[in-house]
């Protein structure tokens, strides 16, 4: 038995590969490097989809049908429940999407990948007081989103940064939440049920749900100085240090690199934050290293997710929901390819509980 699956192969895949040793991701046969900041989320998503769906339409058509069912889910949030808005964002996402019908086709694959794109930004302006901002299906998912949660045109690097995010993070091997999306796609659900597996797997600070922690340290340690006397006591009371650390990954996550070049892109910037985020970085690497030389803890992409999504004017509880936007696309195709390749997933377990008396 592997304690958490470590090493366990449980599937083929010809969408993603992870090599941790070497600190290189793969999609469908491309380096991060080739396609972060090269390709659009709209080409990358129909890399992903490719062999999927036998009605996916070129790039420029895929464009469109994804700004057709953003359009759709705005239509659809006018009714919104407001009672979401007691929820955390990704708690309110996964309630909005379980609304959507199941389905296998790309109709209800653009649905699922137009919802947190629609959704986050009105969610973020129904809170802020402001009315949610109808999308504009001419434009791609980056751009639209950013300006519907910002009420204005987002510049074009602005809109590249968020692009490159969103491509940095559409598909990592299998992630609990793609694993577990694969589980729910291998009854036949559908293609919703997969998706909202996938949410549920990502919510957690395990996976999805660090970056937000991530800002909440920074702003706890609030200058460099005070940088190791937090994390050490914080490491002291048996905390983790988000961003940090990775199942996979035995050097620096390639993404974290990603990331980190796109925020330095990025015009309007906070040089102070990305100072003190360096100092952090370089501290944490430092006690982690101390306390587990043997067990190489390096930067993870939430490190500077959280950084990259604070400066597009996300807020941090928003942040696990970008990260659906992207990595909803590798659900979709995983669950796709489990049901064309896969057959129904279903593992043992070790009894250990008590034996029945005899009667
Ligand atoms: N801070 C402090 N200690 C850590 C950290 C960390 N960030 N990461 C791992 N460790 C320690 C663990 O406490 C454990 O110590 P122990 O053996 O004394 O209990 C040891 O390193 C090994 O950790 P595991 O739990 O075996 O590592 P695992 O492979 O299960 O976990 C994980 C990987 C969950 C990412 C972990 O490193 C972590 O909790 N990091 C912080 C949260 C985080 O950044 N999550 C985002 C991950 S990226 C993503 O999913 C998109």
């Amino acid at each position: 038995m592997s304690d958490g699956l470590e090493g366990v192969v449980t599937a083929e895949t010809v969408l993603s590969s992870v090599d941790g040793a070497a600190g290189r991701l793969v999609i469908r046969g491309r380096s991060l490097d080739e396609i972060a900041g090269r390709m659009s989320f709209e080409a990358v998503v129909r890399l992903l989809f490719e062999g999927f769906f036998a009605d996916l339409p070129e790039e420029s058509g895929l464009r469109r049908r994804l700004g057709a069912a953003r359009a759709e889910v705005f239509r659809d949030i006018a009714a919104l429940d407001r009672r979401l808005t007691t929820l955390t964002d990704i708690e309110s996402l996964r309630a909005y999407t379980a609304r959507f019908a199941d389905g296998d086709d790309l109709d209800t694959a653009l649905r699922l990948l137009a919802a947190p794109a629609v959704f986050t930004p009105a969610m973020v302006r129904v809170r802020r007081g402001l009315q949610p901002l109808a999308p504009d299906p001419t434009l791609g998912q980056a751009a639209d989103t950013l300006r519907m949660l910002t009420g204005g045109a987002a510049n074009a690097g602005r809109a590249a940064a968020l692009d490159t995010y969103l491509v940095t993070v559409c598909d990592h091997g299998l992630a609990a939440s793609t694993f577990a999306a694969r589980i729910v796609a291998s009854t036949r659900a559908g293609l919703t049920s997969a998706v909202l597996a996938g949410l549920s797997g990502l919510k957690g600070p395990l996976h999805g749900g660090a970056p937000g922690p991530v800002i909440a340290m920074l702003d706890a340690i609030g200058s460099s100085e005070r940088a190791e006397g937090w994390m050490t006591a914080a490491l002291a009371r048996g905390e983790r240090l988000m961003g940090f650390g990775h199942r996979i990954y035995r050097v620096r996550d390639p993404r974290a690199d990603a990331l980190k070049a796109a925020l330095k892109r990025l015009d309007g910037g906070d040089p102070a934050r990305l100072a003190l985020a360096e100092t952090v970085e370089r501290t944490a690497l430092a006690l982690l290293h101390a306390r587990r030389p043997e067990r190489r803890l390096d930067t993870n992409v939430e490190f500077y997710t959280a950084l990259l999504l604070e400066a597009l004017g996300f807020p941090p509880d928003a942040f696990t929901n970008v990260f659906a936007m992207g990595r909803t696309a590798g659900w979709i195709a995983h669950a796709r390819e489990q049901l064309a390749t896969g057959r129904l997933i279903r593992p043992e377990a070790r009894y250990v509980g008590p034996t029945p008396r005899a009667a």
